[in-house]
């Protein structure tokens, strides 16, 4: 029998219904109720919409975003402003092609500084939303993107030292690429290929934003939403479906498991596709971090609610109904063309013996700052220039036995190569940029850097570190372009 931490048997008091047992310290904010007085399952599921392109050539297509304030229904019968990319939440989804290349326009109307980052791509350094390289109100930036992978991707604010402020308002999407060879896989497409960005929200009795960093240690709320809303529940057909799962948190992991005890089929990671397919119980994502997933549902009669529920984990903060994340209710029957093959794609494993250097990053607290071998962010400092093709062993090093870092780097795919020497996870095993550095872990990661030169940042993806300030930066190969030398320029802008 395991044993129940106090955590846990409070939440379990709770479930038990009758009276909700509010923890010390959770008493004194400004809302209402637990979870904005929202019955899990009771909102429907949408997507976010798709953004098509104002114009396309033979190269490139050419799409437009404003990021403005606007109110928007979160909670029932309440209204939320937040900052959106195109007023949405979240942000519009972008579908490309691998090979087409992307302009993206942004253009900020919002009171506050943004720079945006499109997170997984291997952007020049100038696109790469770079901290500094901010787009002030009435200013717009048009950003190039290769679209060299095919894969998951996010875009994001990454304003310096308010990217969780930013993010937390809104300012997250999804983008996503695909090319010929996995469409020709007959994974499950179109309609059957959904989104599903988490998210955890607080919101004030008026049905605000509460944003609450806990003394810049993390956000830990009580509302998930997915895809912007809370709970939702979906209606699905008695097939297989691919899911692009993308925690948008700004702090809290998730551990999501199937109520049936059913299988997760883990077909991708951060980089696209995997070498082949993992069957899993439980699948743990942390903030940053990007996995596909199958779920069949034929083996569900109609009438069936399979909920998506979410495990307990050592360093989040759980609330009454954070233990659920979503429902899938079977309505109808449809017949299933779609397949999930053995062999998914090639994925070259980098050996250990490739590396010519060890890099290491003792992450560490310091005097209340969050630091990486003691040095927080500092845009003068750059840790170090790595030589084009170089390959290079990151150990990122915890000795804390409490909290987590999902490490990222910037401008460059990576795999993981053991955690606490033990291999990683089975669905760990792909091309990532973020990598779950747990509590007391050591992990340890390879890579060929300086596929492009250029500087690019590096950092824990729990925003509030990342904010104060476990951010640095490094140079890739010779004669990179200055990542700040494609100013955003004053409205009003020419045409695309
Ligand atoms: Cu998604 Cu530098 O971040
Ligand atoms: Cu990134
Ligand atoms: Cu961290």
């Amino acid at each position: 029998m395991k044993k129940i931490s106090r955590r846990e048997a409070l939440k379990m008091a709770a479930l038990a219904g009758g009276a909700v047992l509010i923890p010390i310290g959770l008493q004194n904010r400004g809302y209402a109720q637990f979870g904005g007085g929202v019955v899990p399952f009771t909102l429907p599921f949408r997507r976010p919409p798709l953004l098509n392109p104002v114009r396309k050539d033979s190269t490139t297509d050419y799409y437009q975003i404003i990021m403005r304030k606007s109110q928007v229904e979160i909670l029932p019968g309440r209204t939320t402003e937040i900052w959106g990319y195109n007023g949405v939440f979240p942000g519009p989804l972008i579908r490309q092609s691998k090979g087409r290349r992307s302009v993206v326009r942004f253009i900020n109307e919002l009171d506050v500084n943004t720079a945006i980052h499109l997170h997984g791509m291997e952007s020049p350094p100038q696109y790469d939303g770079y901290a500094t390289d901010g787009i002030l109100r009435g200013y717009y930036k048009d950003y190039v993107y290769p679209n060299n992978l095919a894969a998951t991707y996010w875009y994001h604010d990454h304003g310096h030292g308010q990217t969780t402020r930013n993010v937390y308002m809104g300012l997250a999407g999804m983008y996503i690429v695909q090319d010929n060879e996995e469409l020709a896989l007959q994974l499950p497409q179109g309609d059957y290929d959904v989104p599903l960005i988490v998210q955890d929200r607080r919101f004030t009795s008026t049905g605000l934003f509460d944003l609450n960093t806990n003394n810049q240690t993390n956000v830990m709320d009580d509302v998930i939403l997915v895809n912007g809303v809370p709970w939702p529940y979906m209606q699905v057909a008695n097939r297989k479906y691919r899911f692009r799962v993308l925690n948008a948190s700004s702090s809290r992991s998730y551990r999501f498991t199937l109520s049936t005890g059913d299988n997760l089929i883990a077909i991708g990671t951060d980089g696209g596709l995997m070498a082949s397919p993992v069957n899993t119980q439980e699948l743990r994502i942390a903030p940053g971090e990007r996995y596909e997933v199958i779920i069949d549902f034929s083996k569900y009669p109609i009438g069936t609610q399979v909920e998506l529920r979410n495990l307990p984990l050592p360093s989040n903060t759980e609330s009454p109904n954070t233990d659920r994340i979503m429902r899938f209710d079977v309505v109808r029957a449809e017949t299933d063309n779609s397949s999930v093959p053995n062999v998914l794609r090639n994925i070259e494993l980098i050996p250990e013996s490739a590396a010519v250097r060890t890099r290491d990053f003792v992450l560490d607290q310091i005097n209340g700052r969050w630091v990486m071998n003691n040095n927080g962010w500092d845009v003068n400092r750059i840790d170090f220039n790595i030589p084009s093709n170089d390959v290079e062993i990151w150990r990122f090093l915890h000795p804390v036995n409490v909290g987590i870092h999902p490490m990222h780097l910037h401008g460059i795919k990576l795999q993981m190569l053991d955690r606490n020497g033990q291999p990683p996870l089975p669905y760990e095993r792909g091309w990532k940029d973020v990598f779950y550095v747990g509590e007391a872990e050591t992990v340890r990661v390879i890579g060929r850097f300086g596929s492009q030169a250029g500087r690019f940042m590096y950092h824990c993806h729990n925003t509030v570190h990342e904010d104060f300030a476990m951010m640095s930066q490094f140079d890739m190969g010779q004669g990179g372009v200055n990542p700040t030398s494609a100013r955003a320029k004053p409205l009003p802008a020419p045409p695309l």
